[in-house]
């Protein structure tokens, strides 16, 4: 049996902790009305350990780079896909316009991400013939665009692959425009990639590449982008020895927006 002043010095000890503000590494548990104050001292540390890590500018350019590269169904890889959707729309869509598109033609997308571009390209596909094709290897970007396009898709008229750049399950020439935006920067090997696409155009396609140069290089400079990829001089390397000609770069103003447009014409 506990005294009295026993009684009270534990009460007013739990009040204490109870009304503490929450101590890291302390965890309280509360079971069948009795609470008790558990030390949780391993996972503080990683916690803390985490919270280091994470916390460092590079660690947070490594990790944006990762979600923009490929995209995750995570908190992050949701965040990403709403910048890109907020801040490509206008890229998108005028890189869908600068491409000649044709309402007969079958028309690429590569890293279509949230599926802006495909939906504006959709629009122009008005001819029976007209086919619209969008890949891209993050399955979360392949859900979303799928949900997006989910009548084309299922009428016929757009197809989505979950796949990689480089091992794309497309016939030999059959498409007549290629289109991407903020793609090529996390492939690691250029000149497969441009083969790639050489291989799957029909001689005289066209290919349009769309970006904004100098966030692009911003992002670089702070190590958002692996390597030297970025660089629009390695890509158009890549395409030109990959059998592209008039491979040029060119300034754009379109609607409200200025961005760099690379062009590539599949000979073959
Ligand atoms: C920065 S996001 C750009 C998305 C969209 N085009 C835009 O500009 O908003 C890059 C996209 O390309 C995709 N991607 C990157 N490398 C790829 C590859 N080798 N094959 C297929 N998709 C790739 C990523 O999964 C991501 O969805």
């Amino acid at each position: 049996m506990t005294d009295c002043s026993t009684q009270s010095r534990a009460r007013l000890l739990q009040q204490k902790v109870l009304q503490a503000p929450p101590l890291t590494g302390l965890k309280e548990n509360q079971t069948k009305g009795k609470t008790s104050v558990e030390f949780t001292g391993a996972d503080w540390l990683q916690d803390k350990t985490r919270r280091r890590r994470t916390s460092s500018p590079a660690m947070f350019a490594e990790k944006l780079g990762k979600q923009l590269g490929h995209p995750t169904r995570s908190v992050a890889g949701w965040l990403v896909s709403k910048l890109l959707t907020v801040r490509n729309r206008a890229l998108e869509e005028s890189v869908v316009q600068i491409s000649g598109i044709q309402p007969e033609d079958t028309v690429l997308e590569l890293g279509h991400g949230p599926g802006l571009g495909l939906q504006s390209a959709a629009k122009l596909l008005t001819a029976p013939t007209g086919h619209l094709i969008g890949l891209d290897y993050s399955a979360y970007m392949h859900q979303m665009a799928s949900e997006l396009m989910k009548e084309l898709v299922t009428s016929g008229k757009v197809t989505l692959h979950h796949c990689d750049v480089a091992a794309m399950p497309l016939v030999d020439s059959t498409v007549d425009r290629v289109f991407h935006c903020n793609c090529y920067y996390f492939w690691p090997d250029l000149k497969k990639g441009a083969t790639e696409i050489h291989r799957v155009m029909k001689p005289g396609g066209l290919m349009v590449t769309g970006m904004k140069l100098s966030s692009v290089a911003a992002f670089a400079a702070k190590r958002v982008m692996p390597g030297e990829n970025w660089r629009p001089d390695a890509y158009m390397t890549a395409l030109s020895d990959s059998g592209f000609t008039d491979v040029r770069m060119e300034d754009k103003q379109h609607t409200h927006i200025t961005f760099q447009a690379i062009y590539a014409t599949a000979s073959k």
